[in-house]
């Protein structure tokens, strides 16, 4: 028994991997292992033999197991010092740079025009991209022999053959939601709608979508003084200095009377600055509202006026953070995101001009 003993400390003392150590394991205590015969043995044995051999073979059994799990314990612990020493990482190194994404301008603009107007109690309001020519048009009252429909170079959908309804189209401006949001909300009102429209129109300030913010409020005593403040307002509060506004009689036929509007900005090396000097860029359309469009959004000319207006989203980013081609603002270059995006912290500033 000492010899077995010492047999299999020494082998499982030099055994240099676990696989040898399973090996030792079977050869002495497994099923058929030596140990394990010698208690089979036991059965064999006179009572006498039996009461002094059983313990001591379970002691060199327990003594067996003992060792094989120290050294497999043994051989973990040297295997994990070998990759401790290998492997190393130097923590003091800089980290690798993720560079995140950045805001659109139109959406920094969008959401900057939103801010403002709702300081002005003005409230957002949603129409679909794909209009009734009712709501599109005619609710504008604009007719179906009326030239503006020609001028807007629209989108028609597809009706299936044989329907004889009018085709729907792609919104050509946002005031269709002048409409939905009167039939909604009635009287008193003031919303704004910033949203896609689309018309079959590209080259370098032209692109078939782009984005309108339209306003409109009502109420009983609402006139053209009204609009004027809000629109300086909205633009000194936009460029961030004092804008003078001058308003060009013109014609909607959606709004009567109605003016063109354009804010004060000077030329200068090429590029436009919004505040000062004595130029004039036109930016937006606006008038009031026609009594024939409240009819038609279910409120009562006889007891409600009020003011609408429609401006190009895009054109204000350009003048404000002075990017020179609209196209650009969906090409989708990341080159150019990066470098007229803006990090979601930014806090919007002015930066230079427009240039010509
Ligand atoms: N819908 C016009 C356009 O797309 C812009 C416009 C002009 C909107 C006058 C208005 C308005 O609400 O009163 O060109």
């Amino acid at each position: 028994m000492d010899d077995l003993r010492d047999k299999y400390i020494d082998l499982i003392g030099a055994a240099g991997d676990e696989a040898t150590l399973e090996d030792l394991r079977v050869q002495a205590v497994g099923k058929k292992g030596e140990i394990s015969l010698k208690m089979r043995e036991l059965g064999k044995m006179s009572p006498e033999e039996r009461q002094i051999m059983g313990p001591k073979l379970n002691a060199l059994k327990d003594e067996i197991n003992a060792a094989l799990a120290a050294k497999k314990a043994g051989l973990a612990d040297a295997a994990l010092n070998e990759r401790l020493k290998a492997e190393w990482l130097d923590v003091t190194l800089p980290g690798r740079g993720r560079r995140s994404g950045t805001i659109h301008p139109v959406s920094q603009v969008w959401e900057e025009c939103t801010a403002i107007f709702a300081d002005m109690g003005f409230a957002v309001a949603e129409g679909p991209q794909i209009e009734t020519d009712w709501y599109n048009f005619d609710a504008l009252n604009i007719p179906g022999h009326h030239p503006a429909r020609a001028e807007m170079d629209t989108f028609y959908m597809h009706r299936a053959e044989g329907d004889e309804r009018a085709p729907n189209v792609l919104r050509t401006h946002t005031s269709p939601v002048q409409i939905r949001s009167m039939e909604a909300g009635g009287a008193p009102t003031r919303i704004i709608c910033p949203g896609r429209v689309y018309r079959a129109d590209y080259d370098q300030t032209h692109t078939p979508m782009f984005h309108q913010v339209e306003g409109l409020a009502i109420d009983k005593d609402i006139s053209m003084a009204n609009l004027k403040w809000v629109l300086e307002e909205f633009f000194s509060a936009y460029f961030g200095t004092a804008v003078k506004t001058r308003f060009r009689a013109s014609h909607f036929p959606f709004t009567e009377p109605s003016a063109e509007v354009d804010i004060q900005c000077q030329w200068k090396d090429g590029s436009v600055k919004v505040g000062e000097g004595d130029d004039w860029l036109e930016v937006l359309g606006s008038g009031m509202v026609h009594p024939k469009v409240l009819r038609a959004g279910g409120i009562d000319p006889d007891v409600w006026q009020g003011f609408a207006f429609g401006m190009g989203i895009d054109r204000i980013a350009m003048l404000k953070y002075g990017i020179p081609d609209l196209r650009a603002f969906f090409d989708s270059d990341l080159r150019w995101l990066r470098n007229y995006g803006f990090a979601s912290l930014d806090v919007p500033t002015i930066r230079g001009g427009l240039s010509r």
